[in-house]
């Protein structure tokens, strides 16, 4: 059984109707791409998984599934326990969406009672082992920062460790390297492939780079006006596919051909 299926959704905001007939399905353990142009929809896709559609967003046909059960209509109570914890995200600037006036430390302690009942000393130490565990240097002074006292890079792995806390099933991350520099982001590339590897995390990763996309993923999914245009294994879209708009984001990146890429 999939870990995520999602359904042949349709989404629309307001009256407009934005995605349409989105079917993509992940494994345990999957990392899969999702590659377009800007406004074909991508992001629209991973939050109507998340259930974070912004004001007058919602899924209008289909249906979203993961590990066997609708995630359309779970009540705020249930999406609490589950954002977070077994489905994390990551977003192009996680830093920006820390509380900018509390230490980073109090966030993730926060963070971490509200899915555990544990002291907020306890939670401090969790937090700053994560932190560790992430291979982030000096884990006590970033938890004794603000987030305007750390580096863009910096902050996006503080972000992306907060997300790892409980060693989620599936990872959504949106454009999570774009707007970083290219060690920093060969970094986080690594960072998450690792979750895979050693927690079999599923990943769905939106990402402009399609060198990123072919270097990551299983499967990548190219979507062109609020549609699937073409997907299928990384071999499939980077060597075989005959779409030719597929054919034309490839070609875009002459370096491609197999080579490694981080
Ligand atoms: N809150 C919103 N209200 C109305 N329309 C929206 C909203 N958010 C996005 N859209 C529209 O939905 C379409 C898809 O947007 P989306 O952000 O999903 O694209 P994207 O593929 O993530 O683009 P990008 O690569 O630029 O991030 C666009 O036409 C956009 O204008
Ligand atoms: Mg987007």
């Amino acid at each position: 059984m999939a870990l995520l299926d999602i359904r042949d959704i349709d989404v629309s905001y307001g009256k407009q109707l934005t995605v349409k007939d989105c079917a993509i399905s992940l494994e345990q353990g999957q990392i899969c791409s999702v590659v377009g142009e800007s406004g074909s929809g991508k992001t629209t896709v991973i939050r109507a998984v998340l259930g974070l559609l912004p004001g007058g967003g919602r899924v209008t046909k289909g249906d979203i599934v993961y590990d066997g059960k609708s995630l359309l209509g779970l009540n705020k109570r249930q999406w609490r326990a589950l954002r977070g914890h077994d489905i994390s995200m990551i977003f192009q600037d996680s830093g920006a969406m820390m509380n900018q006036t509390r230490l980073i430390g109090r966030s993730f302690v926060e963070y971490i009672r509200t899915h555990e009942s544990i002291s907020k000393n306890d939670a401090w130490k969790k937090g700053a082992d994560m932190l560790g565990r992430m291979r982030l240097p000096d884990p006590d002074r970033i938890m004794r920062s603000y987030p305007f006292q750390l580096s863009g890079g910096m902050r996006q792995r503080v972000g992306i460790a907060m997300g790892m806390t409980y060693e989620p099933k599936l990872l959504l991350a949106d454009e999570p390297t774009s707007a970083l520099d290219v060690t920093t982001q060969a970094q986080i590339v690594r960072q998450m492939m690792e979750l895979r590897d050693e927690y079999g995390t599923s990943i769905i990763i939106v990402t402009h780079d399609i060198g990123v996309a072919a270097y990551m993923a299983d499967k990548v999914v190219v979507m062109k006006d609020g549609r699937i245009e073409d997907q299928g294994t990384r071999e499939h879209i980077l060597n075989h596919s005959e779409n030719a708009y597929t054919q034309k984001l490839i070609g875009a990146v002459p370096s491609l051909g197999g080579k490694r890429y981080v």
